[in-house]
């Protein structure tokens, strides 16, 4: 026994030197608050250089390396090429900054490393009260469920899970959709792809989708939705929900989601709101009413990642109905039985609301930011992009090399550079370089879209560091790019 003892060589992953590695934890720290303070002083983006992503080639490390080497190996080659969105000039598709309180919250729940599936612990306790504050703060009623996702996707393929499982008309996990009749979700055109995705991820294929047009303000056409679910039912479709957009990805137009909620309670389906960005203008009482109707949601899946800057990841779904909540997703074979005592003694278990079993500690960087600022900081913050937007639409405006191709709706402002041409292949094409040499540039990142077949530069602004002055220099040097590449099509 002695000698088996001397003989076994015991290992950890613990550093072998705490001291250390205490100081090399705090120089990370002290970089990344560096990082973050100077952003402004650095390009939005810039390419990865051919090496440094060849580099990334390199084979499966069979040996130790020292840690200090491999954060400087993160520090040369990983550090300096992000996506951008920290930058104050980053507006492209939808994405939020983060904040140095998140980043600071992302390493104590690393550290903790507690499991948020469920059982008696702290983070239950914090997500718990994360998900009644994201009630309190859009309208929702106290007894709804609600569940920390891992963003807008996730929160609206759990949504859509509930409104599947609670509105098919039999049990539909135990049966599956096999030999059922057609379930379908009616959706404007406008609707993002993650309900797309959901619905075929459900088994309801692209043909459970009823795509409805939109009006020239981008919002569903309400009577033509009312005569698909007609027809729907004349065939022998069963309707299962209708998904309001709370903010469209493209140019933010809100559906008239009062008159969506009157039709679901009418028709008896599910009413689900995808309001990823949008549902939280509601945290701003000047924005409150164009949000009229979402409280009435059966589900609402939004983001705290997009337009509450938090870092990535972090998302929400609300279920008004709980126990329907619970059933979709419940299941609690012997070794995860929930007891009165011990570490599994809590009838807190997320697993039991969502997909994941094994869960992070997403809350604690919600939790921490909204005690920190309160939330009439963020609906503060979230009015002042919207304003940003309407700033940004009359500097475009005032330019007249410039088209803006729709009004401002709520944080998004599409336009394009025009100058004198009229063709509109040649201003697509324009516009497409134009942006590939604003990104270049590293002077400002809009994304891109397409609305009424035009090719549009699209700024869609969830950025808590953006001023004014930002808007001002990315219409300047719109104009430059868009004069010398209208030059260089002449010649
Ligand atoms: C309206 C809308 N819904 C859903 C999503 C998906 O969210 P996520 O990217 O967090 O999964 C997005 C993303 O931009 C969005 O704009």
């Amino acid at each position: 026994m002695n000698e088996q003892r001397v003989a076994l060589k015991e290992e950890t992953l613990d550093p072998a030197d705490w001291d250390k590695f205490r100081e090399l934890g705090h120089r990370m720290v002290d970089d990344m608050i560096d990082y973050l303070r100077t952003v402004r002083d650095r390009p939005v983006w810039q390419p990865i250089p051919e090496e440094v992503a060849a580099s990334f080639r390199e084979p499966l490390p069979d040996s130790p390396e020292s840690i200090e080497q491999v954060y400087e190996d993160f520090r040369e080659r990983i550090l300096p090429y992000p996506t951008g969105n920290i930058h104050p000039r980053f507006w492209g598709w939808v994405m939020g900054n983060g904040t140095a309180t998140a980043m600071m919250a992302e390493m104590l729940a690393a550290g903790m490393n507690l499991n948020q599936g469920g059982g008696a612990q702290s983070g239950g306790l914090v997500e718990r009260q994360v998900v009644d504050w994201c009630k309190e703060m859009l309208g929702f009623p106290r007894e709804a469920s609600g569940i920390l996702v891992s963003g807008g996707s996730m929160a609206n393929l759990t949504g859509l899970t509930v409104a599947r499982n609670s509105q098919a008309g039999f049990n539909i996990r135990k049966e599956g959709l096999c030999g059922s009749k057609l379930l379908r979700v009616y959706a404007s055109t406008e609707v993002h792809s993650s309900v797309t995705k959901a619905v075929e991820l459900l088994g309801l294929g692209q043909k459970g989708l009823c795509l409805i047009p939109v009006g020239e303000d981008f919002t569903i056409d309400i009577p033509a939705l009312r005569t698909a679910i007609q027809e729907d039912r004349a065939r022998g479709v069963r309707p299962l929900c209708v998904v309001g957009c709370a903010g469209t990805v493209n140019t933010g137009a809100i559906d008239p989601l009062d008159t969506l909620a009157d039709i679901c309670s009418e028709e008896k389906i599910w009413f689900h709101v995808d309001g990823a960005f949008g549902a939280l203008a509601f945290l701003a009482p000047e924005l409150r009413s164009l949000l009229k109707g979402m409280e009435r949601a059966d589900s609402l899946a939004f983001d705290m990642h997009k337009w509450m800057y938090l870092s990535y990841e972090v998302g929400c779904t609300l279920v008004r109905d709980p126990e329907a909540h619970r059933l979709a997703f419940t299941l609690t074979p012997d070794y995860l039985e929930h007891t009165t005592r011990g570490i599994a003694g809590s009838d807190l278990w997320f697993s039991d609301y969502g997909v994941q079993l094994t869960r992070g500690f997403r809350a604690l960087k919600v939790w921490m930011s909204l005690k920190e600022h309160g939330i009439d900081t963020f609906g503060r913050l979230i009015l002042q992009n919207v304003e940003q937007a309407r700033y940004c639409e009359w500097l475009v405006k005032e330019e007249k090399d410039l088209e803006l191709i729709v009004p401002a709706s709520l944080n998004i402002v599409c336009f394009r550079y025009k100058g004198l041409l009229t063709d509109p292949a040649a201003l697509d094409a324009l516009n497409k370089e134009l942006l590939l040499r604003l990104h270049e540039s590293g002077v400002a990142a809009p994304s891109y879209t397409v609305v009424n077949g035009k090719y549009a530069l699209r700024t869609c602004i969830t950025n808590h560091r953006s001023k004014r002055e930002d808007f001002e220099l990315f219409v300047k040097e719109v104009l430059r790019i868009g004069r010398e590449l209208e030059k260089e099509s002449l010649r």
